[in-house]
């Protein structure tokens, strides 16, 4: 046994605490399936009193061991690697010494998923995206998906997860699926699969450690691929969960990626100022696209050509084609099609209009800008934001710009025009309670 280890069981024996130790294991390995809104065996484990309920089998504490260690099959985490020898030794130790909860009273309240959730701010926007019928605008809320009837005039659903930051958004071409991915920081990352005429949880995908950025669907919507701030592009099976790929050619956090229009390569950007082509078959890394320069946030790419426009740091937005005109060179910017005009703040969000004839352009500045995409010239600037812009889409039709941000606003605007039509908070607003002391 390794010194570490002995050093970590013998931290260990000490005290194990279900809301320190056990609970991050429960969540990064089994809350896929055993969840509120997926609650395979009947059995919810994200909170300690679902834990104490148990499923079909009645009290789960007292069955958990059994179940890692395989004593009782199927073995736990279902289909999947088993949990390490630490892992399974910590919750043995804290099930031995009584199984008690430590969850303090304050996060008691902010983890119970099965009731909705109640807002006193409105929350951040990392994600909206229309529906391909364009009647449907969905938006990331709070460890939800907030559903809207797409012109603003009203909410249509709320999809309730376990992940408290919703990253992306992603609706398969069929508008039957909902793709969406996201994490809680420092715990787990999460690819979620919804269906949207039943409102329905069809799948949640653990991914490792940490919140996944800037996901993207294959053109088929049968595989997604993510960026992971342990510097990896993972692609995954929307069916069935599976990572089909994981590749390490990025040297910092991936923060977004697209793939090809025929759906055999992918580009992804992130904070090592690189954009990578990536084989979508092998894994294997192609090229950079771009010639370094800032950190990159985001990436789009044209709908019916392999043209991809990156932005972030610099605040310039490039566009590039992913295939080089003559042989490479090394350092070269042959692939470059034309550079837009500087902007005033970071970028952090790309689209094109469906016909692609059309390029907006969100972040950390001012306004949102919408450009020609064949001359570069700037057609319209979207007014209105009081902070930094993460997600901005096109209606299908062209019609409208959705954008939102830092300051939990969904605007809508006439895309040809600039001319602001719409501006709400997602969610409804509770007054703040009056402090509990007065009771
Ligand atoms: C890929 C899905 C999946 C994952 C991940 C998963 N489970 Fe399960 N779990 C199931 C299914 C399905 C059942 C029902 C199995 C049966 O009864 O045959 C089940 C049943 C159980 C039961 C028995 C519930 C009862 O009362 O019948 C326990 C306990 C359990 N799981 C614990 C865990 C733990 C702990 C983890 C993580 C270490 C985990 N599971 C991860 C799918 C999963």
């Amino acid at each position: 046994m390794h010194i570490p280890v002995l050093i970590g069981l013998a931290l260990m024996a000490a005290d194990p605490s279900y809301f320190h130790d056990v609970r991050p294991i429960l969540q990064r390995n089994c809350q896929g399936c055993h969840q509120p809104a997926v609650k395979q065996g009947n059995l919810d484990l994200t909170s300690f009193e679902g834990l104490a309920k148990g499923g079909g089998r009645g009290a789960a504490i007292p069955l958990l061991v059994d179940y890692v260690t395989g004593k009782r099959e199927p073995r736990m985490p279902l289909g999947m690697n088993p949990l390490a020898a630490e892992q399974i030794e910590l919750i043995r130790l804290w099930v031995t010494a009584g199984g008690k909860d430590d969850t303090p009273a304050e996060a008691k309240e902010r983890i119970s998923s099965d009731k909705p959730l109640v807002y006193y701010q409105p929350p951040l926007i990392n994600a909206l995206a229309y529906s391909p019928d364009g009647s449907l605008l969905a938006v990331s809320g709070y460890r939800e998906i907030l559903l809207h009837k797409a012109d603003g005039s009203g909410a249509a659903g709320r999809l309730a997860g376990v992940s408290d930051r919703i990253d992306s958004l992603l609706f398969a071409r069929d508008g039957k699926t909902l793709v969406a991915a996201g994490g809680t920081p420092a715990r787990f990352g999460e690819v979620q699969v919804w269906d949207v005429s039943t409102r329905k949880l069809v799948r949640s995908i653990m991914v490792g450690g940490d919140t996944l950025f800037g996901a993207s669907l294959s053109p088929d919507g049968t595989q997604v691929a993510v960026g992971c701030t342990d510097n990896t592009l993972r692609v995954i099976e929307v069916a069935t969960g599976k990572e089909l790929l994981r590749v390490s050619h990025h040297e910092n956090w991936v923060l977004a990626t697209v793939w090809g229009v025929n759906g055999k390569r992918i580009v992804s950007v992130g904070r090592d100022r690189a954009a990578k082509l990536t084989d979508a078959a092998n894994g294997q890394f192609i090229e950079n696209v771009n010639l370094l320069r800032g950190e990159l946030s985001a990436v789009a790419r044209h709908p019916a050509r392999d043209f991809v426009v990156i932005g972030g740091e610099d605040r310039v937005p490039y566009y590039y084609r992913m295939d080089r005109p003559r042989v490479m060179k090394i350092a070269d910017d042959s692939t470059l099609i034309r550079k837009l005009e500087i902007q005033s703040g970071v970028i952090l969000a790309l689209a094109f209009s469906a016909d692609g004839s059309r390029l907006a352009v969100a972040g950390a500045g001012d306004e949102v800008r919408l450009y020609n995409t064949e001359t570069g010239e700037r057609l319209a600037a979207l007014k209105g934001h009081r902070a930094g812009v993460y997600a901005v889409a096109f209606a299908p039709d062209g019609t409208r710009t959705a954008t939102g941000g830092f300051d939990g606003t969904v605007r809508i605007y006439e895309a040809a025009s600039g001319n602001m039509v719409k501006e709400f908070i997602p969610v409804q607003l509770e007054k703040k309670l009056l402090s509990s002391k007065q009771e």
